[in-house]
Parts: structure tokens; C-alpha cells; sequence
């Protein structure tokens, strides 16, 4: 929320004095000091602004202090003159009411200043744009030109306006700035030739001498020294705080900005330069002939270069300083001008070169400012004018000066009385009027059009006769002598006969502002304001265009023998239309003080300001302001101020102010006498109740300071919750979306290879089909053509040579084939399978199929043989096969045994009658009888028997007697070892436990044991119940069961002395060795 500061806020004093309590003279200085000592130069009276100079610049016109008080309530904020223009401004815009501003106050007291401020704060806050600025620029511009040539330092202001100003500020529908009119008011002109001591002449000539480029001054004649020009004052010629040269730039550039064409600027410096010239020329008395007196110029140089600058033939002008022409009716008579004459002549020149230089000025600025479009405009006019003086020497100036003065308080009476009357009965309040001076008296006494000063001045200048000064005094004596407000010496009145301090020469005037003695001495010369013919038309001749512009009625062919109107005339004339002016407008006052005489800051000299206080009529009119109510709101501002006062009005009232102000006013308890209810404003008859509420609201605003302060808090930390809350969701927001963008383009990316490898493969695969397709069309051509080839091969082969060569190939490989075989037919080897012969292969490529043949032959003659064989030669050949099987490779007896026939039954057994009875104890057909050495079992000796083998048993007979001494069951047979040695030795194991095997197992030697051990094999395979085949053991160390002993039967190589002979020798119980001869 804004913070507001109120008028009643942080009050130093009371800022608005109609507040003042008690009031009294006493007290409303002291509150102007007060409020002075702290830099507070503004107080209010109502809507009335009481200004006080602070001689010197405070920080309080900044941009910043612009924007506090723009759109402000006038009583919002502390009292300013930016709340004045403010309201001015506003009301201009939004109302569509015309505003003036009436400044007023003494000489020195800060009216200029003031306006200044007004302006700026209206240009600071109405619209911008390239246009506007520029007007705005130009309204602001014209200033410092129109007090270079109108201002002077004078001993009460070193900035003193010499002439009146009014500007009438043109604004459009929307608030921004058009342009703008200047009405200039009678400059002080006499200041030209003359001025008081501790006074300066208008500024510019010192800006031009200090500021002018050394080229400028050439130009224009002039030399930097002041001294050297009679009509400037030396004493103060140097004004502390004030920079001519400085100045003279600021001058210069205004001008261009308000739009001064280059040679106008020329011709206005030419002007000024020529003044000071003209001050220069001096005359001498030169006696004529006929005893008068005549005026010559003494050194004609200032008048040369004079005229060299107008452009004036030098002669024309000498003659117009020596003679003057009176013309009446056709009738011209020349005088000529003694040195006097001569010395007002050029004064009279000056004075109006350099006031119709200014005139032409303003309206040369007007020409420059004026509004553009000529659509209806809301003005607002500052009026800036001379402030009411009190001089030693008081002459005409001084009495036309405070006579506007007088003026303008008379409407500043008029119009804060109407409009505060007007008030209450707009606002339906009871009125009873209120006393006051009103110097309506006064501006009688002045401007009365039978009996006024004025009048009796403009009488006396138009009279007909001797008219001087004193004769107009007489008169004024005769005429105004009973006025209250008029005091002369010579008066009819005697109580003035014997008041010294009223010289005989002067009269004097009560005027609101105190009491003035004026000099009569000049009035009717100044109110005559006369200028010599002769010297207007010398200027009307110059060859300088605005010189010539400057004195029109200098033009011969335009002479108006009419007189033209005195100043004071003029001057009333133009004060009236300015009044009515005025009163047209919605005026808005400022009323200036001076706080002392001596332009320094901090000094704050009573009696000066209580003099301003009262002829200035504040008091009375803070009387008024307070006759009928104190203060005033209007009830909207009234209620949002006090409304936290009651309980029903706070925080919001739904209903009319008005009534809101009611219940608050009732509920307070203020009794009903101090206030009243007007139709939009309430008013408070004693301060002491606005007081008593301000106190109660500054109570309740402590109060509800800390119920601020803890909402405020707990706001704060509730918004700073929020925006940490929100920059998470922010930054989470962000990362979020930062990884999903990650995201996304790893997903991309890996989508991109697998749509990649994806594509990669369906186009390769689309390849392959496309060379698949290809190649089936490229096969399909190629086999199409083999085939049409074929097709056509074959149906042409019969014509084709080349076919001759294989078919030549074929019968020559056939042919060769055929007596291949044939040769082969003859050629082929013996049937029996043991010859290996084979005829050699007559062709090299038959080298396969000749060994294939080979091979088959062999195969064929082999099956061939073994178709012959009988069924015993075939189980003889069986037998071998066997022996074979068992031996081969695993005992070096079995290749000698290869050749010998198996005879099986060498003893002929059945038929040899030795072995009849042998052969009858054998029950089963004998397989084998052979005859075996037995080993003795205990020496190793051996003993031969008959072996006898059966398909059931092995039988062992003595030799001789044929008696069997042992009969073995097959199936009790174990296993039959032998050595791998070249010898007959075999070792029959018996199953232990059986029969048989009593007495050990038998060690027996054999001449046939490969066919002995093979038929055993055979038989004992046969024989086994389960299938069971006997075990051959094939090694050199074997064990044997003899009895209980298992001995242990090795094989040794013998020594080649046993010769072929096997030996057997039982070593120990446990070792029979056996001797072997070695093999060859
Ligand atoms: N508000 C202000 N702040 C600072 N200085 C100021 C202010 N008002 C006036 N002054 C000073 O007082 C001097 C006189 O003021 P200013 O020229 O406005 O007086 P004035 O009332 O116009 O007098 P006059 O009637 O002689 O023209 C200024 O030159 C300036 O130095
Ligand atoms: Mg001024």
C-alpha cells in the first residue's frame, strides 16, 4: 500500500494556519518562524499559499518531490507550491475550470522565483511528445530572455522585475501544453538613463559586455570596460552570486530556442549597444546670433558610431538633438533644443529605444509560443508583477508599481471573500459576514476617473498652459484633500501643515501596503512619456529594419497630429483588462514574504514579516477562514482518514460518505456544535477538535501499526514460502525437463541405430531378393539359353565338327578298352590265392581300374579255391584260423607250427591194438591223443603219458601201459597257461575243490601244443554249460597249484650250450624254472 503523509502529518508549527491556536498575531509569526527555522518556507491559509524567500536553494523542487505531489490531494501531503500548481493543473484538465495564479508580495520577496516553479512543476507533469516538449521547451525558454532585458538589480532584489508579467499557459482537451500569450506592464524605462544609487541598469548590457565574444563587441562598437558608458552605474556594476558572461550565453541560447532568427538576435544586440552610445553623446551650449542658447553635439564619435550601427545619416540625427519641430494644423515651426533640452532629448531616445525593444521582444516571443491550432484552449495565466516598493525617492514608477499592487489585493479580497461565502452557500452552511479592510478605498482614491490621482495627472497633462509638477501637486492638494488615505503638506487638510517628515514637493499615500511619499518631481513628463518628432522620424529613417519598425509613427506620411495616450492612462487601461481578466478565472494565490532586508538566508526579522503579514491582510484572512469553520473535508478523504476511529466504519463503510462521517462523528461523541454537515464537505468549527480526532487516530495507527506489522510479517514469510514453493516447481520444472530432453535424445539416438540396423537389414534383405530375384532371371536366362543352346546343340550336333572329335574319343577309348580286357584274358595269373603275380598296366589311366581288377580277380580266385574245400578241410582250416587267433604274434612257437597239418590222433589210437583197452575206457569219440611229458611236480623231471582229449575230458595214460592215471572234466578246467617262448610247455589249471584236482594242476610239455592248446580251446568253448571259453594265458612267469603249493613256473632263455633241448628244474617250493633255447 502507498504511504500517504497528510498536511497533519509530522507538523512543524501548524501547516495550515486557519489551525492556529490560539490565533493571534503573536502566534502566526511564530509559526512562520518556526516553520522557517526548519526549512518548511510554505504555509497554507485554506487554499492560500504563504511563500517565505529562503535566500538560498533547498532540496525540495527535486523530480522526486514532483512525483510525490503529482495527482496528491491539496491537503495530502506537507504544504508546497507544487500542491498549489497541482490543483491548479488538475482542476484546468479535469474540471475544465481556467486557473490563474496570483502572485504577490513585495519586491525581492520570491514572485518570480515562484512562478518559475509553477511553470516547471506544470511542464514536469503534463503530457510529453516531440511537439509538446518543444513548447514546453519555448514557454520555459522565454523566461531568461524576457529578465535579461526586463529584470535589474535593484537595492530590495538582485533580480528585481521591472515590468509586469502575465502568461496565459494554452492547454488542449487532454492536459498538454499549446503555446502561450505574454502581456508585458509598463518597464520601469527611466532605469534606462538612470538609476538610484547601490542599483544596476537592466541586465543585459552588463551580459553583453561580460559575455560577448571580443569579435562581437567589435562588431558592435562596444568596449568590455563599464566604466567607459555614462549610463551605467559603476558602484554596483559587479553583483555577487550573479555570472553576466554566463548569463549572456544562457540569454543567447533562449532565444534560439524560443526561435530568435540569427540576424534578430544581431539587431536586438545592435540595439542595445547603440543605447549605451547614446548614453555616451554629450552637448555643449553654443551661443547664437539672435541671444538664445543652442545645443551641439561635443565629440561627435559615439554619435558616428551610433549611427554607423542604425544605419542613421549622422546629420539627421545631430539635428534632431539641436532643433524640434512643432507642427499645428499645416503650420511647422522649428525651435531649437538648449543643452537641457538637448540632454532630455537623448534621454527621451533611449528610454524608448530600449522599452520598444522589450515590447517588440514579447511580442516577437508571443509570435514563437503561439498556440498552433486554433481549437478551443483552457488557459492558465501566472501573473508575475513588480512587487509593492517603498524607495527613499518614490517617483511615478513606484506610484504605478504599488497602484497594480493595490489592485491586486483588491481582487485578492474580492475573490477569497466571494469564494469562501460561495462555499458555504454551496454547501447549505449558515453565513454571517465577516469584517475586513478592504482597500477598495484606496484604488479610488488613485484611479477614480472625476477626482482620481490619475485622472488629475492626465488633466494636468493635457492642459492647456504652464503645467509642472507642482502645479499638478496643487491640484491633487485641491482635489483629494479630504481622502482618508491621502496626506499632503500643503492639503487643505492642516493636520499634515506641520508633519516635517512630508516635504513640500511630495505627497503621500496610506496604501494597504503602509504609507509611500512620492516626488511629484517628473510625474507629468513620465505620464507625458514624450518623444520628440524630430527623433522618431531620424529613427524612422534608418536603414535598420527593425529601428524602423520600432517608431512607425516616425513614417512622414502617416503624421497623427492626435496626442497619443499618457502612460498612466495606458497603464490603468491595461491593469483593468487584466482584473477582468483575472476574474474570469478560477485564481489560485501565492502570497510571498520576505523574511529581512538583507537577502541572506536564515534571518527572519519580525517586524518585516509582521508588516507583510498585515498589509498583506493574512490574518484577516485566516479570520474568515476560521469565522465560519475552521476546517473543511470533503466527506470521502474525511471518512478514509478517521474512519479506523469506530468500529462500524472500519476497515470498510458500505453507504454514502456522508453517512459514514455520521455514524463516526456520533459515535466519537463530538458534540454536535463543533462541526457541521455541508452537501460534500464536512466542516470543523474548532481546531481543537480536529486536533483531538488527529490525536485518537494517531493512537488507533500505533495500534494498528503492529496489526500491520504482524500481517505484514506472517505476508511476507507466507510469499516468501510461495516463491521458494514456485521457484522449486521452476527449477524441478527445468530439470525435468532438461532429463527428459536427455532422455529423448539417448531415446532418439538409439532409436535412430535401430532404425538404422533396422533399415540396414530390410534393405539388405530387399537386396537380396533383388539379386536373388536377379539372379533367378539371370538363371532362368542363363538356363533358357543353355537349354535353347542344348535344344539347338542337339538338333544341329549332327552338322556340328566338333562331335567328330569325341565320338572319335569314345571308339578309341572303347577299342583301347576292349584289347585292354582282352590282353588281360590272356595274360591272367595262376587260380591259386597265393600267387601274387599280376600283368603290368599297359595305360597309364587305367591305373585304378587296373588295381580294382587285381583286387577282384584275387577276391573271385579266393572264393573260387575255397568252394572246393570238404566239410573236415574246411574244420582243419577252421582249426588254423583259430590257432591263429590264439597265437599269432603272441608266441614264437606259432609260425612253425603253421605249416604242420593237425592230425589230431597221432597214436592211431583206435586202431593201434597197444591202446585197445585204453581206448575202451574212453567213452567219448578221442578229439586228440598225443603223446605229453608230465613234469613231476616235486623235481621237475618229466615223465612221458598219453594225452587223450575228449569233447568232455583230458585224459593222461601211461605210455606203456596205456592205464589212465588222470582224467580231468572239462568244465573243471580253468585256464591253460603258456609261455611266449619257442618251447612246448602248458600248465593245465584245475578249479579248485574239484576232483581232479587233488593232487595240483598239471605242467605238461607237448611237441603239438598250438593244435593241442587250439583243440582245448575249441572243445573246452563247446563244452562249457554257460558258454564260458577257457582261458589261454600267454606269458613267461605263470603260477601253478601243486598240492598246496602255489609255485611260480618261469621262463629263461637257456645258454646255447643245452643246445635245442628245453630243461625244467623246480629251483624252490616256490620257483620251477624253465630253460628255453634262445630263438634265431
Ligand atoms: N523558493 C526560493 N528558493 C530559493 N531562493 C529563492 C526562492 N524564492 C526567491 N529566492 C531568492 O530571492 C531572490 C528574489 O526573488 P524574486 O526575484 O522571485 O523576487 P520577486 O518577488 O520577483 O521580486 P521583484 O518584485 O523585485 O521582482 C531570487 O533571486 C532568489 O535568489
Ligand atoms: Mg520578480
Amino acid at each position: 500500500m502507498e504511504a500517504k503523509t497528510s498536511l497533519l502529518d509530522n507538523m512543524i508549527g501548524v501547516g495550515d494556519m486557519v489551525l492556529l491556536e490560539p490565533l493571534s498575531e503573536d502566534s502566526f509569526l511564530e509559526n512562520l518562524r518556526k516553520r522557517f527555522d526548519h526549512n518548511e518556507i510554505y504555509t497554507y491559509i485554506g487554499s492560500v499559499v504563504i511563500s517565505m524567500n529562503p535566500y538560498r536553494s533547498l532540496p525540495i523542487y527535486s523530480p522526486e518531490k514532483v512525483e510525490e505531489y503529482r495527482n496528491r490531494n491539496f491537503y495530502e501531503l506537507s504544504p508546497h507550491i507544487y500542491a498549489l500548481a497541482d490543483e491548479a493543473y488538475r482542476s484546468l484538465r479535469d474540471q475544465d475550470k481556467d486557473q490563474c495564479i496570483l502572485i504577490t508580495g513585495e519586491s525581492g520577496a520570491g514572485k518570480t522565483e515562484a512562478s518559475k516553479l509553477v511553470m516547471s512543476y506544470v511542464a514536469a507533469v503534463c503530457g510529453k511528445g516531440q511537439e509538446v516538449n518543444k513548447v514546453k521547451e519555448q514557454l520555459l525558454q522565454s523566461n531568461p530572455v524576457l529578465e535579461a532585458f526586463g529584470n535589474a538589480k535593484t537595492v530590495r532584489n538582485d533580480n528585481s522585475s521591472r515590468f509586469g508579467k502575465y502568461m496565459d499557459i494554452e492547454f488542449d482537451f487532454k492536459g498538454d501544453p499549446l503555446g502561450g500569450v505574454i502581456s508585458n506592464y509598463l518597464l520601469e524605462k527611466s532605469r534606462v538613463v538612470k538609476q538610484p544609487r547601490g542599483e544596476r541598469n537592466f541586465h543585459i548590457f552588463y551580459q553583453l559586455l561580460s559575455g560577448a565574444s571580443d569579435d562581437t563587441l567589435e562588431k558592435l562598437k562596444l568596449d568590455r570596460d563599464f566604466s567607459k558608458y555614462n549610463y551605467l552605474s559603476l558602484d554596483s556594476a559587479v553583483v555577487n552570486g550573479l555570472d553576466d558572461a554566463t548569463s549572456f550565453r544562457t540569454v543567447k541560447n533562449a532565444m534560439q530556442i524560443v526561435g530568435f532568427m540569427e540576424n534578430e538576435v544581431q539587431s536586438v544586440l545592435e540595439l542595445v549597444a547603440a543605447v549605451l552610445k547614446l548614453g555616451n553623446i554629450e552637448f555643449k551650449p553654443e551661443s547664437r546670433c539672435n541671444g538664445t542658447d543652442e545645443s551641439r553635439v561635443k565629440d561627435k564619435n559615439d554619435l558616428k558610431e551610433m549611427c554607423e550601427l542604425l544605419g542613421i545619416e549622422q546629420a539627421v540625427l545631430e539635428r534632431a538633438f539641436s532643433y524640434r519641430t512643432v507642427e499645428a494644423k499645416l503650420e511647422k515651426v522649428s525651435t531649437t533644443l538648449n543643452v537641457a533640452q538637448a540632454y532630455y532629448a537623448r534621454d527621451a531616445l533611449a528610454k524608448n529605444l530600449y522599452s520598444r525593444l522589450f515590447s517588440w521582444l514579447v511580442t516577437r516571443i508571443n509570435e514563437s509560443i503561439k498556440a498552433q491550432t486554433k481549437t478551443r484552449h483552457k488557459v492558465m495565466g501566472v501573473l508575475d508583477i513588480y512587487g509593492f516598493e517603498i524607495f527613499e525617492d518614490n517617483s511615478f514608477e513606484q506610484f504605478i508599481i504599488n497602484y497594480c499592487n493595490e489592485k491586486l489585493q483588491q481582487i485578492f479580497i474580492e475573490l477569497t471573500l466571494r469564494e469562501e461565502q460561495e462555499e458555504y452557500v454551496r454547501e447549505g452552511i449558515e453565513w454571517t459576514n465577516i469584517e475586513y479592510f478592504n482597500n477598495a478605498i484606496i484604488c479610488d482614491l488613485i484611479e477614480n476617473n472625476q477626482n482620481g490621482i490619475m485622472a488629475m495627472l492626465d488633466e494636468e497633462c493635457l492642459r492647456p498652459g504652464t503645467v509642472t509638477d507642482e502645479t499638478f501637486l496643487d491640484k491633487l492638494n485641491t482635489v483629494c484633500a479630504e481622502h482618508q488615505h491621502f496626506e499632503s503638506r500643503l492639503s487643505k487638510n492642516s493636520k499634515f501643515l506641520n508633519d516635517h517628515s512630508l516635504p513640500h514637493s511630495c505627497f503621500r499615500i496610506q496604501h494597504y501596503a503602509g504609507k509611500v511619499l512620492y516626488c511629484v518631481e517628473g510625474f507629468v513628463d513620465k505620464n507625458n512619456d514624450l518623444l520628440y518628432r524630430d527623433l522618431s522620424q531620424a529613427m524612422y529613417k534608418a536603414n535598420h529594419s527593425l529601428i524602423k519598425q520600432l517608431f512607425p509613427e516616425g513614417n512622414p506620411a502617416k503624421v497623427n497630429l492626435k496626442r497619443p495616450p499618457t502612460a498612466g492612462s495606458q497603464f490603468k487601461a491595461s491593469v483593468g483588462t487584466l482584473m477582468r481578466n483575472l476574474q474570469t478565472k478560477n485564481p489560485n494565490y501565492i502570497r510571498c514574504i520576505k523574511p529581512n532586508d538583507k537577502k541572506a538566508p536564515h534571518i527572519f526579522t519580525e517586524s518585516l514579516v509582521c508588516h507583510q503579514v498585515r498589509y498583506l491582510g493574512l490574518m484577516e484572512n485566516v479570520r474568515v477562514r476560521r469565522a465560519g469553520y475552521a476546517f473543511r473535508q470533503a466527506y470521502e478523504p474525511c471518512l478514509e482518514r478517521y474512519k479506523m476511529l469506530c468500529k462500524r466504519t472500519w476497515p470498510h463503510w458500505r453507504g454514502p460518505a456522508r453517512a459514514g462521517v455520521e455514524v463516526l462523528m456520533t459515535d466519537l461523541q463530538v458534540p454536535s456544535d463543533e462541526f457541521s454537515y455541508g452537501r460534500s464537505k464536512i466542516f470543523i468549527r474548532n481546531p481543537r477538535t480536529l486536533f483531538s480526532l488527529e490525536e485518537r487516530r494517531r493512537q488507533c495507527l500505533q495500534d494498528l501499526a503492529t496489526l500491520i506489522q504482524k500481517i505484514y510479517r506472517g505476508w511476507k514469510c507466507r510469499t516468501h514460502f510461495l516463491l521458494l514453493k514456485k521457484s522449486q516447481i521452476v527449477v524441478a520444472a527445468w530439470y525435468r525437463r532438461y532429463a527428459q530432453q536427455k532422455k529423448y535424445q539417448r531415446i532418439k539416438s538409439a532409436t535412430t541405430v535401430v532404425q538404422s540396423y533396422t533399415r540396414g537389414w530390410q534393405a539388405r534383405k530387399l537386396l537380396r531378393e533383388l539379386k536373388h530375384h536377379k539372379r533367378c532371371e539371370e538363371a532362368v536366362t542363363t538356363i533358357a539359353a543353355y537349354w535353347h543352346g542344348t535344344q539347338v546343340r542337339r538338333e544341329y550336333r549332327k552338322f556340328f565338327r566338333a562331335n567328330a572329335g569325341k565320338k572319335i574319343y569314345n571308339f578309341t577309348i572303347q577299342r583301347i578298352m576292349q584289347k585292354y580286357f582282352l590282353g588281360l584274358k590272356k595274360t591272367l595269373p595262376s587260380m591259386s590265392p597265393v600267387d601274387k603275380n599280376w600283368p603290368a598296366r599297359p595305360y597309364h589311366f587305367l591305373d585304378t581300374a587296373h588295381t580294382e581288377l587285381s583286387t577282384i580277380f584275387h577276391l573271385w580266385r579266393c572264393k573260387k579255391y575255397r568252394s572246393q574245400f570238404t566239410k573236415e578241410k574246411k574244420a582243419v582250416y577252421e582249426e588254423k584260423l583259430e590257432a591263429s587267433e590264439l597265437f599269432k604274434d603272441k608266441k614264437s612257437l606259432y609260425p612253425s607250427s603253421v605249416s604242420q597239418p593237425f592230425k589230431g590222433d597221432y597214436l592211431e589210437i583206435s586202431k593201434n591194438p597197444k591202446y585197445q583197452k585204453l581206448n575202451s575206457c574212453v567213452e567219448e569219440k578221442v578229439l586228440l591223443a598225443d603223446v605229453v611229458n608230465k613234469i613231476n611236480r616235486a623235481n621237475g623231471k618229466g615223465a612221458t603219458r598219453i594225452l587223450l582229449l575228449t569233447k568232455k575230458n583230458v585224459v593222461l595214460a601211461d605210455q606203456k601201459t596205456g592205464q589212465v592215471k588222470a582224467s580231468v572234466a572239462l568244465p573243471d578246467l580253468t585256464s591253460v597257461s603258456v609261455s611266449t617262448q619257442n618251447d612246448g610247455f602248458f600248465a593245465l589249471k584245475l578249479k579248485e575243490g574239484s576232483a581232479s584236482a587233488v593232487k595240483g594242476d598239471f605242467l605238461l610239455s607237448s611237441e603239438h601244443l598250438i593244435e593241442t592248446i587250439t583243440k582245448l580251446h575249441h572243445i573246452g568253448s563247446t563244452a562249457s554249460d554257460d558258454g564260458e571259453q577257457l582261458n589261454i594265458d600267454i606269458s613267461d612267469e605263470f603260477l601253478v597249484q601243486f598240492k598246496q603249493d602255489k609255485v611260480c613256473v618261469k621262463f629263461i632263455q637257456g645258454a646255447q650250450k643245452n643246445g635245442s633241448s628245453v630243461s625244467c628244474k623246480r629251483k624252490n617250493n616256490r620257483l620251477l624254472e624253465v630253460s628255453v633255447p634262445a630263438s634265431a
